[in-house]
């Protein structure tokens, strides 16, 4: 079995996805409450673990749909466990191989792109499932710049994409997203790395024609 898969469905069982949330939850809530979710809208989390973020998004008032898609199957068994709101679906897929005949206004990924297989596959496909003018919020701990994290790809030992800032921001210019960044720091986080370079977000923007 894929090893992603493998390492993903027992971070499911363990309590790691749980952990997860708690560790990404501060930055992640602290970019949200910037976008204004004025209008009525769909989302899609990309690489959902637990489904925190979808639920999250679902109480949005504007909110019609808040999809999230997981490659570990065990990810999706508990963040259905966790649903309540009607709004939300998660399905078994990778990024790569989902097909689903919609498009969203959003797309959001957390500490998830730089686990896929192909992040040129995956880049083209969730630019194809966003809406003209719709947005991609794509946040990444792991990156080049951020040193301290540079370590997880020896303590992993699964395929882990490591790329710079400015190497994402290419990635992203080249599938045709216009691109803004934005770097959340906690800066009363005893750990380093939250302090002084934090997440990385990267706001792709699908050009309306
Ligand atoms: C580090 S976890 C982050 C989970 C969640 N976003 C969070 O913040 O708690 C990465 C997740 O991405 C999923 N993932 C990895 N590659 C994927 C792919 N190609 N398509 C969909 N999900 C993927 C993994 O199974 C895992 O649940």
């Amino acid at each position: 079995m894929d090893k992603v898969r493998k390492t993903f469905d027992k971070w499911a069982q363990n309590g790691k996805a749980e952990l997860m949330e708690t560790e990404h939850e501060k930055n992640v809530l602290k970019f949200l409450q910037k976008i204004p979710f004025d209008k009525p809208f769909t989302f899609l989390d990309v690489g959902c673990g637990n489904g925190w973020v979808v639920r999250r998004i679902s109480n949005e008032k504007k909110c019609r749909k808040s999809i999230g898609i997981d490659k570990s199957k065990k990810m999706i068994i508990q963040a259905r466990k966790k649903s309540s709101n009607k709004k939300e679906e998660f399905i078994h897929t990778d990024i790569e191989s989902m097909n689903y005949k919609g498009k969203f206004d959003f797309i959001f990924s957390m500490e998830s792109l730089y686990y896929v297989d192909s992040v040129d596959i995956a880049l083209k496909k969730i630019f194809r499932l966003l809406k003209p003018g719709g947005q991609f919020f794509c946040g990444i701990d792991f990156y080049t710049d951020n040193k301290a994290t540079t370590k997880w790809a020896n303590m992993m030992k699964i395929q882990m994409h490591l790329h710079s800032k400015k190497e994402w921001k290419v990635f992203f210019k080249n599938k045709g997203f216009t691109v803004n960044t934005r770097n959340i720091k906690d800066l009363e986080n005893r750990k380093k790395w939250k302090r002084e370079f934090g997440t990385l977000f990267i706001i792709g923007t699908k050009p309306v024609k």
